[in-house]
Protein backbone atom coordinates (compact mmCIF):
# COMPACT_ATOMS: atom_id res chain seq x y z
CA UNK A 1 0.00 0.00 0.00
CA UNK A 2 1.23 3.37 -0.95
CA UNK A 3 0.06 5.54 1.91
CA UNK A 4 -1.21 4.41 5.13
CA UNK A 5 -2.97 7.65 6.16
CA UNK A 6 -6.12 7.20 7.50
CA UNK A 7 -5.91 3.77 6.97
CA UNK A 8 -8.31 1.42 9.33
CA UNK A 9 -7.28 -2.10 10.51
CA UNK A 10 -8.08 -4.81 12.71
CA UNK A 11 -6.20 -7.05 15.02
CA UNK A 12 -8.05 -9.61 16.85
CA UNK A 13 -6.77 -11.06 20.17
CA UNK A 14 -4.57 -7.58 20.54
CA UNK A 15 -4.66 -7.69 24.20
CA UNK A 16 -1.29 -9.08 24.42
CA UNK A 17 1.62 -11.20 22.74
CA UNK A 18 1.72 -11.00 19.23
CA UNK A 19 -1.71 -9.38 18.26
CA UNK A 20 -0.67 -6.12 21.35
CA UNK A 21 2.35 -5.71 18.72
CA UNK A 22 1.02 -5.94 15.47
CA UNK A 23 -1.40 -3.34 16.57
CA UNK A 24 1.35 -1.34 17.92
CA UNK A 25 3.00 -1.27 15.00
CA UNK A 26 0.25 -0.90 12.38
CA UNK A 27 -0.36 2.11 14.54
CA UNK A 28 3.28 3.28 14.23
CA UNK A 29 2.65 3.12 10.91
CA UNK A 30 0.17 5.50 10.77
CA UNK A 31 -3.17 3.28 10.70
CA UNK A 32 -6.21 3.34 12.76
CA UNK A 33 -5.98 0.33 14.56
CA UNK A 34 -9.33 -1.23 16.27
CA UNK A 35 -7.77 -3.66 19.41
CA UNK A 36 -9.66 -6.63 18.73
CA UNK A 37 -9.85 -8.38 22.48
CA UNK A 38 -12.74 -10.62 24.15
CA UNK A 39 -12.35 -9.21 27.53
CA UNK A 40 -13.42 -5.67 28.11
CA UNK A 41 -10.80 -4.88 30.86
CA UNK A 42 -7.65 -6.79 28.85
CA UNK A 43 -8.84 -4.96 26.06
CA UNK A 44 -9.20 -1.51 27.93
CA UNK A 45 -5.78 -1.93 29.22
CA UNK A 46 -4.40 -2.64 26.04
CA UNK A 47 -5.97 0.39 24.77
CA UNK A 48 -4.44 2.44 27.39
CA UNK A 49 -0.58 1.57 27.09
CA UNK A 50 -0.84 1.74 23.51
CA UNK A 51 -2.84 5.15 23.41
CA UNK A 52 -0.25 5.96 26.13
CA UNK A 53 2.47 6.01 22.65
CA UNK A 54 0.30 8.69 20.99
CA UNK A 55 -1.56 5.85 18.80
CA UNK A 56 -4.66 5.72 17.72
CA UNK A 57 -5.78 2.50 18.67
CA UNK A 58 -9.44 1.45 19.81
CA UNK A 59 -10.58 -1.26 21.72
CA UNK A 60 -13.22 -3.56 20.08
CA UNK A 61 -14.96 -6.10 22.13
CA UNK A 62 -14.61 -9.23 20.07
CA UNK A 63 -14.77 -12.66 21.10
CA UNK A 64 -13.95 -15.23 17.69
CA UNK A 65 -15.83 -18.10 18.48
CA UNK A 66 -19.18 -15.97 19.09
CA UNK A 67 -21.28 -14.85 16.43
CA UNK A 68 -22.92 -11.81 18.26
CA UNK A 69 -19.91 -10.18 19.50
CA UNK A 70 -18.43 -10.42 15.83
CA UNK A 71 -21.79 -9.15 13.98
CA UNK A 72 -21.62 -6.47 16.33
CA UNK A 73 -18.37 -5.33 15.82
CA UNK A 74 -18.78 -4.99 12.59
CA UNK A 75 -21.75 -2.78 13.08
CA UNK A 76 -20.10 -0.53 14.78
CA UNK A 77 -17.08 -0.75 12.33
CA UNK A 78 -19.51 -0.38 9.71
CA UNK A 79 -21.06 2.79 11.67
CA UNK A 80 -17.96 4.23 12.71
CA UNK A 81 -15.20 3.95 9.48
CA UNK A 82 -17.60 2.35 7.05
CA UNK A 83 -14.28 0.85 5.53
CA UNK A 84 -11.77 -1.93 6.37
CA UNK A 85 -8.22 -2.04 4.54
CA UNK A 86 -6.44 -4.59 7.19
CA UNK A 87 -7.86 -7.92 8.38
CA UNK A 88 -5.23 -9.90 11.01
CA UNK A 89 -6.40 -12.74 12.30
CA UNK A 90 -4.37 -13.24 15.58
CA UNK A 91 -6.38 -14.86 18.21
CA UNK A 92 -5.32 -18.05 18.54
CA UNK A 93 -5.75 -20.98 21.57
CA UNK A 94 -2.46 -23.82 21.88
CA UNK A 95 -3.23 -27.39 22.45
CA UNK A 96 -1.70 -29.82 24.74
CA UNK A 97 1.84 -31.55 23.11
CA UNK A 98 0.67 -34.96 23.39
CA UNK A 99 0.18 -37.95 20.40
CA UNK A 100 -3.04 -38.10 18.11
CA UNK A 101 -4.10 -41.34 19.71
CA UNK A 102 -4.53 -39.99 23.35
CA UNK A 103 -6.09 -36.72 21.82
CA UNK A 104 -9.49 -36.88 22.23
CA UNK A 105 -11.89 -35.01 19.01
CA UNK A 106 -13.21 -32.93 21.66
CA UNK A 107 -10.26 -31.11 22.49
CA UNK A 108 -9.90 -30.97 18.83
CA UNK A 109 -13.16 -29.25 18.21
CA UNK A 110 -12.38 -26.56 20.84
CA UNK A 111 -9.42 -25.66 19.38
CA UNK A 112 -10.43 -25.35 16.04
CA UNK A 113 -13.70 -23.26 17.12
CA UNK A 114 -10.92 -20.29 17.63
CA UNK A 115 -8.50 -21.33 14.96
CA UNK A 116 -10.53 -22.15 12.28
CA UNK A 117 -14.01 -21.27 12.48
CA UNK A 118 -13.57 -18.08 15.22
CA UNK A 119 -10.81 -16.93 11.85
CA UNK A 120 -14.15 -17.31 9.06
CA UNK A 121 -16.59 -15.98 11.05
CA UNK A 122 -14.84 -12.68 11.54
CA UNK A 123 -14.03 -12.86 7.73
CA UNK A 124 -17.22 -13.09 6.26
CA UNK A 125 -18.33 -10.07 9.02
CA UNK A 126 -15.80 -7.81 7.39
CA UNK A 127 -15.31 -8.67 4.28
CA UNK A 128 -17.95 -6.61 2.70
CA UNK A 129 -16.34 -3.37 4.70
CA UNK A 130 -12.94 -4.85 2.87
CA UNK A 131 -14.09 -4.78 -0.37
CA UNK A 132 -15.47 -1.34 0.48
CA UNK A 133 -11.69 -0.26 0.76
CA UNK A 134 -11.10 -1.22 -2.99
CA UNK A 135 -7.76 -2.20 -1.57
CA UNK A 136 -7.46 -4.34 1.21
CA UNK A 137 -5.12 -6.91 2.99
CA UNK A 138 -5.67 -10.16 4.94
CA UNK A 139 -3.35 -11.89 7.46
CA UNK A 140 -3.94 -15.31 8.57
CA UNK A 141 -1.31 -15.69 11.67
CA UNK A 142 -0.67 -19.37 11.41
CA UNK A 143 1.95 -21.28 12.17
CA UNK A 144 5.11 -23.82 10.74
CA UNK A 145 3.32 -26.46 12.40
CA UNK A 146 0.27 -26.41 10.18
CA UNK A 147 2.51 -26.88 7.19
CA UNK A 148 1.99 -30.11 5.37
CA UNK A 149 4.34 -30.29 3.57
CA UNK A 150 6.81 -30.05 6.38
CA UNK A 151 4.64 -32.47 8.31
CA UNK A 152 5.03 -34.79 5.39
CA UNK A 153 8.80 -34.35 5.03
CA UNK A 154 8.86 -34.95 9.14
CA UNK A 155 11.39 -31.55 8.80
CA UNK A 156 10.84 -28.21 9.84
CA UNK A 157 12.03 -25.55 7.47
CA UNK A 158 12.51 -22.98 9.74
CA UNK A 159 14.98 -25.53 12.08
CA UNK A 160 12.96 -24.49 15.29
CA UNK A 161 12.64 -28.39 15.26
CA UNK A 162 15.47 -31.00 14.95
CA UNK A 163 15.00 -33.16 11.77
CA UNK A 164 12.75 -35.76 12.10
CA UNK A 165 11.38 -34.47 15.10
CA UNK A 166 8.32 -32.41 13.57
CA UNK A 167 6.00 -31.80 15.96
CA UNK A 168 3.07 -33.98 16.20
CA UNK A 169 -0.28 -31.72 18.12
CA UNK A 170 -3.19 -32.89 16.65
CA UNK A 171 -5.10 -30.23 17.83
CA UNK A 172 -3.15 -27.23 17.29
CA UNK A 173 -0.83 -28.38 14.57
CA UNK A 174 -4.36 -29.17 12.51
CA UNK A 175 -6.10 -26.31 13.11
CA UNK A 176 -3.14 -24.37 11.67
CA UNK A 177 -3.23 -26.59 8.21
CA UNK A 178 -6.87 -26.18 8.14
CA UNK A 179 -5.81 -22.52 8.61
CA UNK A 180 -3.28 -22.15 5.63
CA UNK A 181 -6.28 -24.08 3.44
CA UNK A 182 -8.40 -21.38 4.13
CA UNK A 183 -6.00 -18.61 3.53
CA UNK A 184 -5.78 -20.42 0.33
CA UNK A 185 -9.36 -20.33 -0.21
CA UNK A 186 -10.42 -16.76 0.40
CA UNK A 187 -7.24 -15.99 -1.97
CA UNK A 188 -8.65 -17.55 -4.65
CA UNK A 189 -12.09 -16.39 -4.45
CA UNK A 190 -10.57 -12.86 -3.48
CA UNK A 191 -7.98 -12.84 -6.49
CA UNK A 192 -8.86 -9.64 -8.89
CA UNK A 193 -10.80 -7.32 -6.15
CA UNK A 194 -7.66 -6.04 -4.75
CA UNK A 195 -7.74 -8.01 -1.41
CA UNK A 196 -4.32 -10.20 -0.97
CA UNK A 197 -5.22 -12.86 1.37
CA UNK A 198 -1.67 -14.26 3.04
CA UNK A 199 -0.92 -16.46 5.81
CA UNK A 200 2.02 -15.29 8.27
CA UNK A 201 4.03 -17.78 10.68
CA UNK A 202 5.60 -15.48 12.71
CA UNK A 203 8.53 -18.09 14.71
CA UNK A 204 8.77 -19.27 17.93
CA UNK A 205 8.09 -16.38 20.09
CA UNK A 206 7.73 -16.04 23.88
CA UNK A 207 4.21 -15.37 24.57
CA UNK A 208 1.74 -17.16 26.84
CA UNK A 209 0.73 -19.53 24.19
CA UNK A 210 3.76 -21.71 24.98
CA UNK A 211 4.72 -20.58 28.56
CA UNK A 212 6.99 -18.08 27.22
CA UNK A 213 9.47 -21.05 26.01
CA UNK A 214 9.67 -19.36 22.48
CA UNK A 215 13.17 -17.58 21.47
CA UNK A 216 11.69 -14.64 19.65
CA UNK A 217 10.30 -11.66 20.87
CA UNK A 218 6.87 -10.15 20.34
CA UNK A 219 8.02 -7.58 18.50
CA UNK A 220 10.06 -9.70 15.98
CA UNK A 221 6.97 -12.06 15.80
CA UNK A 222 4.66 -9.29 14.34
CA UNK A 223 7.09 -8.53 11.74
CA UNK A 224 5.63 -10.80 9.00
CA UNK A 225 2.26 -10.41 10.31
CA UNK A 226 2.83 -6.53 9.58
CA UNK A 227 4.85 -7.00 6.31
CA UNK A 228 2.38 -9.08 4.69
CA UNK A 229 -0.80 -6.27 6.59
CA UNK A 230 1.08 -3.50 4.54
CA UNK A 231 2.05 -5.11 1.36
CA UNK A 232 2.03 -2.86 -2.11
CA UNK A 233 -0.87 -3.00 -4.70
CA UNK A 234 1.10 -5.62 -6.88
CA UNK A 235 2.23 -7.54 -3.79
CA UNK A 236 1.08 -11.58 -3.47
CA UNK A 237 -1.53 -13.40 -2.52
CA UNK A 238 -1.68 -17.14 -1.67
CA UNK A 239 1.75 -17.16 -0.11
CA UNK A 240 3.00 -18.76 3.19
CA UNK A 241 5.27 -16.34 4.77
CA UNK A 242 7.75 -17.16 7.97
CA UNK A 243 10.22 -14.71 10.33
CA UNK A 244 13.69 -16.09 9.23
CA UNK A 245 15.77 -12.94 10.32
CA UNK A 246 15.92 -11.70 6.49
CA UNK A 247 14.11 -8.72 5.27
CA UNK A 248 11.98 -10.38 2.77
CA UNK A 249 11.38 -13.25 5.69
CA UNK A 250 11.06 -16.97 4.26
CA UNK A 251 8.36 -18.53 1.70
CA UNK A 252 6.91 -21.86 3.63
CA UNK A 253 5.78 -24.70 1.69
CA UNK A 254 1.65 -25.08 2.32
N1 LIG B 1 4.02 -17.62 20.08
C1 LIG B 1 4.42 -18.38 19.07
O1 LIG B 1 5.54 -18.94 19.09
C2 LIG B 1 3.53 -18.59 17.89
C3 LIG B 1 4.04 -19.33 16.81
C4 LIG B 1 3.24 -19.53 15.70
C5 LIG B 1 1.98 -18.98 15.65
N2 LIG B 1 1.49 -18.26 16.71
C6 LIG B 1 0.15 -17.70 16.60
O2 LIG B 1 0.19 -16.33 16.91
C7 LIG B 1 -1.11 -15.91 17.35
C8 LIG B 1 -0.96 -15.07 18.63
O3 LIG B 1 -0.47 -15.92 19.64
P1 LIG B 1 0.49 -15.42 20.83
O4 LIG B 1 1.73 -16.21 20.72
O5 LIG B 1 0.57 -13.94 20.86
O6 LIG B 1 -0.31 -16.00 22.09
P2 LIG B 1 -1.05 -15.27 23.31
O7 LIG B 1 -0.13 -14.30 23.97
O8 LIG B 1 -1.62 -16.38 24.10
O9 LIG B 1 -2.21 -14.42 22.62
C9 LIG B 1 -3.36 -15.03 22.09
C10 LIG B 1 -4.40 -13.95 21.91
O10 LIG B 1 -5.57 -14.54 21.31
C11 LIG B 1 -6.68 -14.14 22.10
N3 LIG B 1 -7.82 -15.04 21.97
C12 LIG B 1 -7.89 -16.35 22.26
N4 LIG B 1 -9.14 -16.80 22.04
C13 LIG B 1 -9.87 -15.75 21.61
C14 LIG B 1 -11.23 -15.55 21.23
N5 LIG B 1 -12.12 -16.56 21.25
N6 LIG B 1 -11.61 -14.31 20.82
C15 LIG B 1 -10.74 -13.30 20.77
N7 LIG B 1 -9.45 -13.40 21.16
C16 LIG B 1 -9.04 -14.61 21.57
C17 LIG B 1 -6.14 -14.06 23.52
O11 LIG B 1 -7.03 -13.34 24.36
P3 LIG B 1 -7.12 -13.63 25.97
O12 LIG B 1 -6.04 -12.81 26.61
O13 LIG B 1 -8.51 -13.16 26.30
O14 LIG B 1 -6.92 -15.10 26.16
C18 LIG B 1 -4.84 -13.33 23.24
O15 LIG B 1 -5.07 -11.95 23.07
C19 LIG B 1 -1.93 -17.19 17.53
O16 LIG B 1 -2.76 -17.39 16.42
C20 LIG B 1 -0.86 -18.28 17.58
O17 LIG B 1 -1.34 -19.54 17.18
C21 LIG B 1 2.24 -18.06 17.83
Amino acid sequence: MSSDAARVAVVTGANKGIGREIAWQLAERGLVVYLGARDEERGLAAERALRADGLDVRFLHLDVTDEKSVARAAERLLTEVGLLHVLVNNAGVGGPVQPPSQTPAEQVRRVYETNVFGVITVTNALLPLLRRAGSARIVNVSSVVGSLAAAAGNLDPTGVHRPGEFPTMLSYSTSKAALNAVTLTYANELRGTGILVNAASPGFVATDINGHNGVLGAEQGARIPVLLATLDDDGPTATFLGENGTPEGQVLPW
